[in-house]
């Protein structure tokens, strides 16, 4: 049988199908080309957080928002220049996302060990896990092998990245458009639980939302003014109100006391279907460190560039 044309038709089929997902990512991706990678890119991101613990809160983000707009490939450290738009004006981006000196020094580091054999993209996935595990979270094996976009999105970084005021049904439908589960949705929600956000993002909701602790939106309201467009705009609050430089389950619990800081926290745990999730997720951080994991692996998933698709850049902040 395993000898037979049709046995070998059905085969190379396969192996053509899995060609055009994300098979040729691999864990051991850099075993030969770069076996420091992995002790550099945690030295660098170890230094960075003992400098300032959001910074790990920065690099996850950087990752989702890089992920999200076209696939991991590195788009979103591309700069604007006067003939190039990126994504870091983009309305979830601008005055938002940051970390990107942070990035050029790994990538520094990791050019000095070694040149020309390792994508952004593949270092932005390494910092995102390694902030994870610096911060008390689950560790997971990065697959690599991602290579770095020529081009970046400014219109799919608007519409791809959902907006704190989505619904429950517009973030689910952001993620399926993703590959990504309802399930995943609730599990990589979970990232805020270290990080901060700004006035800007949370105001409607302690302002006018309904599923909200009155006491907690009265406290945020204490640093967040009612009027757009002044200063306090950009005053920051942390996702997680009680942990927000520790990794752990605290963001579920605070959605089950109606103290999560965006509407779209709140929508996960607002009487619809995903609140059975995120109550276990607080009863059992064991269960959301698996889930969170698998959810990280999936998402580095999404349209990597592979093969001779995109390139080794130099400098992440521009095409070679
Ligand atoms: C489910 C849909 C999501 C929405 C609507 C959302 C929205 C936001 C918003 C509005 C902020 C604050 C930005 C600011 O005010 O400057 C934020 C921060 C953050 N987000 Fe999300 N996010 C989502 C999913 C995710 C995912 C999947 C991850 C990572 C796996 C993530 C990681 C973070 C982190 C770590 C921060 C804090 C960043 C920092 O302190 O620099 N978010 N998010
Ligand atoms: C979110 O706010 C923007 C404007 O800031 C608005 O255009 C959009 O319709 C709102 N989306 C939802 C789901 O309410
Ligand atoms: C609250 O909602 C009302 C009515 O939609 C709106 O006029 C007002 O600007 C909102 N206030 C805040 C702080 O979002």
């Amino acid at each position: 049988m395993a000898s037979s044309p049709a046995a070998f038709a059905v085969l190379a089929v396969l192996v053509l199908l899995s060609g055009t997902s994300s098979a040729q990512l691999s864990t051991s991706y850099y075993s030969y080309s770069c076996p420091s990678l992995s002790s550099t890119v945690k030295g660098a991101v170890q230094s960075a957080i003992n400098s300032e613990k959001r910074m790990g809160a920065s690099l996850l983000r950087l990752f989702f928002h890089d992920c999200f707009v076209n696939g991991c490939d590195g788009s979103i450290l591309l700069d604007d220049t006067s003939s190039f738009t990126g994504e870091k004006t983009a309305k979830p981006n601008s005055n938002s996302v940051r970390g990107f000196d942070v990035v050029d020094g790994i990538k520094t580091a990791v050019e000095n060990a070694c040149p020309g054999a390792v994508s952004c993209a593949d270092i932005l996935a390494i910092a995102a896990r390694d902030s994870v595990v610096i911060l008390g979270g689950p560790t997971w094996d990065v697959k690599l092998g991602r290579r770095d976009s020529k081009t970046a999105s400014l219109s799919a970084a608007n519409s791809n990245i959902p907006p704190p005021n989505s619904s429950l049904a517009n973030l689910a439908s952001s993620f399926s458009n993703k590959g990504l589960s309802t399930k995943d949705l609730v599990a990589l929600s979970g990232a805020h639980t270290i990080g901060q956000a700004r006035c800007t993002s949370f105001r409607a909701h302690i302002y006018n939302d309904s599923n909200v602790d009155p006491s907690f939106a009265q406290t945020r309201q204490s640093n967040c003014p009612s009027a757009s467009g002044g200063s306090g705009d950009n005053n920051l609050a942390p996702l997680d109100l009680q942990t927000p430089a520790g990794f752990d389950n605290n963001y579920y619990k605070n959605l089950v006391g109606k103290k999560g800081l965006l509407h779209s926290d709140q929508e996960l745990y607002n009487g619809g279907s995903t609140d059975s999730q995120v109550s276990s997720y607080g009863n059992s951080q064991s269960s959301f460190f698996a889930d969170f994991a698998a959810a990280m692996i999936k998402m580095g998933d999404i349209s990597p560039l592979t093969g001779s698709n995109g390139e080794i850049r130099k400098n992440c902040r521009k095409v070679n």
